[in-house]
């Protein structure tokens, strides 16, 4: 078997054929891509606009600055998951409250979430973890409670849905990355929608672009330079329309893989409710905490045998730029960013292959 590397981006010849589009176009900042990547992206999600930018990182530092956090201002986050929005407010001076999360969804515990709100708490960021959608009736009742703008970090849950609805409209803003290994790719990239009135899209959209608005050079606002590219653009305008494909294949894959690790006790993977028809971002795997398996003695022997997986994320107890924000309300958040491991998951990953890692874990597990 050769190597089998952890994620892969699934890019063809109609995506090469408009990149080289954008490329001769001569547009290659600002273009035809950007605004009908934007256009498209809405409409896919049936909102009313997105707003395109250089990366998902960028996407929540618009949304801080279009809020006008203030350092010391408190925002929850969940205690597993990426980091990048809790990094940007240790950046910003903003204060981390960590919430624990669920063992079987891997997002926020919305039982725990009320317990850390304060006076100061101006922001409930959520993350919807390895294509998983957050409890939202649940979070809508809290955010309507205390008043509480909702980010809603989509970044790996883009063509997932919870009722029928697209993940990423259900926060006052959804975010989303096209990193590399995201099912939609651009190298890198990301977008933001929101639910709030045009005026703060537009505000946003300043932001995005150094706080200029129609006049050249003309800043109203300070702002940064978010933009995404028109070549970038290009490549997501075309993976975008073959989003379904890549939901179709996802599921495939983790059907299998559901299939081939069934019989293993020593292990979990990622629970979805019914109502969650998830485009599956990373094939996540729990071993069990009793067993006291060493995860990451159990990457290496994997990579020796030719398969490629990675840990999970580390709890904000477990890095030290949190030291001062250690929390001993995230226990589960702890131990299973001890005991995660991620496999490899793409389409075009092939049966045979899903055996012999699902075999060769299993394996070594025992
Ligand atoms: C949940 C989550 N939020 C934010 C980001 C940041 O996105 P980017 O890498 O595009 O800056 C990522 C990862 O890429 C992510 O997984």
């Amino acid at each position: 078997m050769k190597f089998i590397p952890y994620a892969k981006p699934s890019l063809i010849n109609v995506d090469k054929k408009h990149l080289i589009k954008a490329f001769d176009s001569t547009w290659i900042s600002g273009g035809f891509y950007v605004d009908s990547f934007e256009k498209n992206f809405a409409k896919f999600l049936n909102c009313n606009k997105a707003l395109s930018v250089n990366n998902g990182t960028s996407a929540i530092d618009l949304v801080y600055q279009s809020l006008s956090l203030k350092p010391g201002d408190e925002i929850i986050f969940p205690g597993y998951g990426y980091m990048a929005a809790s990094n940007l407010a240790l950046k910003y001076g903003y204060k981390p409250k960590f919430v624990d999360v669920d063992p079987d969804s891997l997002c926020i515990d919305v039982e725990k979430i009320e317990k850390q709100i304060t006076k100061k708490t101006k922001l409930l960021v959520v993350i919807n973890t390895y294509g998983n959608i957050c409890d939202f009736k649940e979070i809508f009742k809290i955010s309507k409670k205390h008043n509480l703008n909702i980010l809603e970090d989509a970044a790996e849950s883009l063509g997932s849905t919870l009722n029928n609805k697209q993940a990423g409209t259900f926060g006052d803003f959804g975010t989303f990355s096209f990193q590399a290994t995201k099912s939609v790719t651009t190298g890198e990239g990301g977008m933001i929608t929101t639910k709030k009135p045009q005026s703060h899209f537009k505000k946003l959209s300043m932001i995005r672009n150094h706080g200029v608005d129609k006049k050249r050079y003309f800043h109203i606002l300070p702002g940064s330079n978010f933009r995404l590219t028109n070549l970038q653009a290009a490549i997501g305008y075309s993976q975008l329309k073959r989003i379904n494909f890549f939901k179709n294949e996802r599921k495939k894959v983790f059907k299998l893989y559901q299939n081939y690790l069934k019989d293993c006790k020593d292990i979990s993977l990622q629970k979805f409710s019914n109502k969650v028809n998830p485009m599956i971002w990373t094939l996540c795997v729990t071993l069990s905490s009793k067993k006291k398996l060493n995860r990451d003695n159990l990457i290496k022997k994997l990579l020796k045998r030719k398969i490629e997986t990675r840990n999970g994320f580390y709890s904000p107890n477990q890095l030290k730029i949190y030291k001062n924000f250690k929390s001993k309300e995230i226990k589960i958040s702890d131990t299973i960013s001890k005991n995660i491991i991620c496999l490899p998951i793409y389409p075009g990953l092939k049966e045979n292959e899903i055996r012999h890692i699902s075999k060769n874990l299993i394996e070594l597990i025992n």
